[in-house]
């Protein structure tokens, strides 16, 4: 039975109301029903969606619900796809690095690995103990397994939750920092999914991202239109992804570009009085 008074910022996705713990499940009263069925060992997470058929469309983002993928994705796909776009060998250290230095201002707090994948990430940040608690939200059965399975082999303290980006079973304003890696390319509405994160971003709380992205020129939009269209997976304009988490309460947002891959963090914006 998940404890609730631990964790009160979890909520029901669809009214936001709060949560009753029954046996193996969590339900809403609002709603009049489950919304969540708790981990177990044939699926260790404590999933929102219930249904295997996320409907997810189009080869890349379906390619996301591979096993197989799932399988050599952090020591092969990852590295690859990032080397590629990026036009230089991939520096996990690096990435990590910035990902710390942007996720700071979370000691002590809540942080999220959303779309965490097999969870590379997510270990990483639980492996220091600076955080209150590290969640790995993923939709993906197949990486959740994985994600999970790493976890227990590392002994990572990571809460596994499956939930739509666009729909976060977390409470407003409760959540200190949010890492998504090279994700936000595969989400289906990246507009729904900016409008949560910036929902559940404490005031001042940090946000870190990578994805691929070009810069408005003509040769640039001629190859990721061509990428987009063998793939179904984004290329964001820079300008209009950095304009859409800004619009949903990013601010100081700094940008790493290498090539097709951007690399982005701000904080959350303080919301006004009347707004809390
Ligand atoms: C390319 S992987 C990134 C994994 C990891 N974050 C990293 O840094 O390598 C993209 C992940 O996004 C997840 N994803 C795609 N759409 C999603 C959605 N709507 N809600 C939650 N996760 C989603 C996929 O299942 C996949 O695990
Ligand atoms: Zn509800």
């Amino acid at each position: 039975m998940i404890d609730l008074q631990r964790r009160p910022e979890l909520v029901c996705p669809s009214c936001l109301g709060p949560l009753v713990a029954e046996v193996s499940a969590l339900a809403c009263p609002a709603c009049a029903r489950p919304v969540a069925t708790c981990p177990s060992e044939q699926a260790p997470y404590l999933d929102f969606i219930g249904q295997v058929d996320t409907g997810a469309r189009g080869v890349g983002p379906r390619l996301m619900h591979s096993r197989a993928l799932a399988q050599v994705y952090q020591r092969a796909w990852r590295p690859a796809f990032t080397a590629i776009a990026g036009g230089r060998r991939h520096d996990l250290g690096e990435e990590l690095r910035l990902v710390d230095g942007a996720l700071a201002s979370a000691r002590g707090g809540l942080v999220v690995d959303l779309s965490c994948g097999p969870g590379h990430t997510a270990r990483h940040l639980a492996r220091g103990g600076a955080f209150a608690r590290v969640y790995g939200v993923d939709w993906s059965t197949a990486m959740l397994d994985q994600c999970a399975k790493r976890c227990r082999d590392q002994q990572s303290d990571v809460e596994l939750i499956r939930a739509d980006v666009a729909r976060l079973p977390f409470a407003s304003a409760a959540i200190a920092g949010i890492h998504a890696g090279a994700a936000l390319h595969v989400w289906p509405d990246p507009a729904a999914a900016a409008a949560e994160i910036g929902r559940v971003l404490r005031d001042g709380g940090g946000f870190i991202a990578s994805t691929f992205a070009h810069d408005g020129g003509a040769l640039p939009r001629r190859a990721a239109a061509l990428f987009e269209w063998i793939s179904d997976a984004r290329v964001f304009d820079q300008r209009a992804l950095l304009g859409l988490f800004e619009s949903h309460g990013l601010e100081d947002i700094q940008v790493l570009r290498r090539r097709a891959l951007i690399l982005f963090w701000g904080r959350r914006r303080a919301r006004a009085a009347h707004a809390r």
